[in-house]
């Protein structure tokens, strides 16, 4: 957020690198410490993956400063004192995104709830403007430009199969006839390493007599719907799905908190909100990249930038296509599940926490809403880990 309100600011090249190195070492409490710690410090925060910005010398004095500022609001030099601000003002809103569980704002509600620190002389008017206008949800496209894809068909018909509890091995065969990619996936699952006696499989049935229904299901499943995705902006979206998909399945059976085959195709489904980000403006799209490799985790710029999340466009683009009432729901509020209970929202929170997506900022109170929605004890979940079919589908 400070790199966000910085970027609308006149802040020099330096005072930016200065702010931002600020912003990662601000928690901790580094404003008396001596240069050398902050010099060590700097040198283990950053790498060569991570490099340091490049700060004005001396560094670990100008950086002190800062962070001394940040502690005594209105102390230090006059540009120790606006940095210190301008980071202050970011921890704020990070509190108020944090608590939104329990006192539920908007990020737009929250900055207003702001404007008393200008009066208090915690940040300046400046500094919250930009975080205004940052914040103003203008880069998002009509829904008419976001160019969803059709339902695939395939997948309708598949999914109505396989939603009758009366299907058995000659209906799943069938459904995986219905298109060629699909009936190829389960062949190949069926001969790989996973399964394979040396024997090689040559028809369907067979394959699926292999495989077995659970592992056909979420086969056909998964080679029926990856064309929704099929996307350069898209391409990490995919594996991340499979792997949630398999995750939420395994937390429906420990659960029985509803039907396994429907957690998995929400899993496969919860972020196909993001087909919404593919006509975003590039300055915007690039804005969204920035902030994401500086740790900023995507719903939390989403939100800043756009005003809303993959979430409710995801939520949006299912509703369009008719999925049932449930999935739309789920898909809506998988990142938020203190807004609704029901328990494929939980799954989904859940899976994404387990995945380790890291796609929102974490939440213990939303963990503990999501497992005592399903009637779960961490200690049940804890050693949940992505199947062998659902690693090798996500790499397939
Ligand atoms: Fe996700
Ligand atoms: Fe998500």
């Amino acid at each position: 957020m400070a790199s966000l309100i910085s970027h609308r600011l006149p802040f020099s090249p330096e005072e930016n690198a200065l702010l931002y190195a600020a912003s990662v070492l601000h928690h901790h409490g580094l404003g008396r410490v001596a240069p050398k710690t902050i010099q060590r410090l700097l040198a283990d925060v950053f790498d060569e993956a991570s490099p340091a910005p490049a700060l004005p010398s001396p560094v670990p004095e100008a950086l002190r400063e800062v962070l001394n500022a940040y502690e005594i609001p209105g102390s230090g030099t006059p540009l120790a004192s606006r940095l210190a601000g301008v980071l202050r003002l970011a921890d704020a809103f990070d509190q108020g995104m944090e608590a939104q569980p329990i006192y539920g704002q908007d990020p737009g509600e929250i900055i207003e709830g702001l404007r008393d620190g200008v009066e208090a002389g915690l940040w300046p008017e400046a500094a919250l403007n930009a975080m205004v206008e940052s914040t103003r949800a203008q880069a998002i496209p009509p829904v008419e430009a976001w160019r969803v894809p059709v339902f695939p068909q395939a997948a309708l018909r598949i999914l109505n199969i396989l939603r009758d509890p009366r299907a058995g091995a000659a209906e799943v065969a069938h459904a995986a006839s219905l298109d060629p990619a699909t009936a190829g996936l389960v062949m190949r699952l069926a001969n790989s390493a996973l399964f394979g006696p040396p024997a090689p499989i040559s028809t369907l049935p067979a394959a699926i007599t292999r495989l077995g229904f659970a592992a056909t299901r979420k086969a056909i499943l998964s080679a029926a719907l990856s064309p929704v995705f099929r996307s350069p902006r898209l391409e990490t979206a995919w594996p991340h799905s499979l792997e949630v998909a398999d995750l939420a399945e395994q937390l429906a059976a420990l659960s029985g908190a509803t039907d396994p085959a429907e957690a998995y195709l929400a899993g496969l489904l919860h972020d196909v909100g993001r087909i919404a980000l593919l006509p975003v403006p590039l300055y915007d799209w690039a804005l969204l990249q920035r902030l994401e490799r500086q740790g900023c985790p995507p719903v939390y710029a989403e939100n800043l930038l756009l005003g809303t999340d993959h979430a409710a466009w995801g939520a949006q683009i299912a509703a369009g296509w008719r999925l049932p009432d449930p999935l739309v729901m789920a898909l809506r509020h998988h990142h938020r599940p203190e807004n609704a209970s029901h328990p494929l929202v939980f799954l989904l929170y859940l899976a994404e926490f387990l995945s380790a997506s890291e796609e929102d900022l974490p939440s213990i109170i939303r963990l503990e809403i999501s497992l005592k929605g399903l009637g779960l004890a961490w200690a049940d979940v804890a050693d949940c880990r992505v199947s062998p079919v659902g690693c090798w589908l996500a790499a397939a």
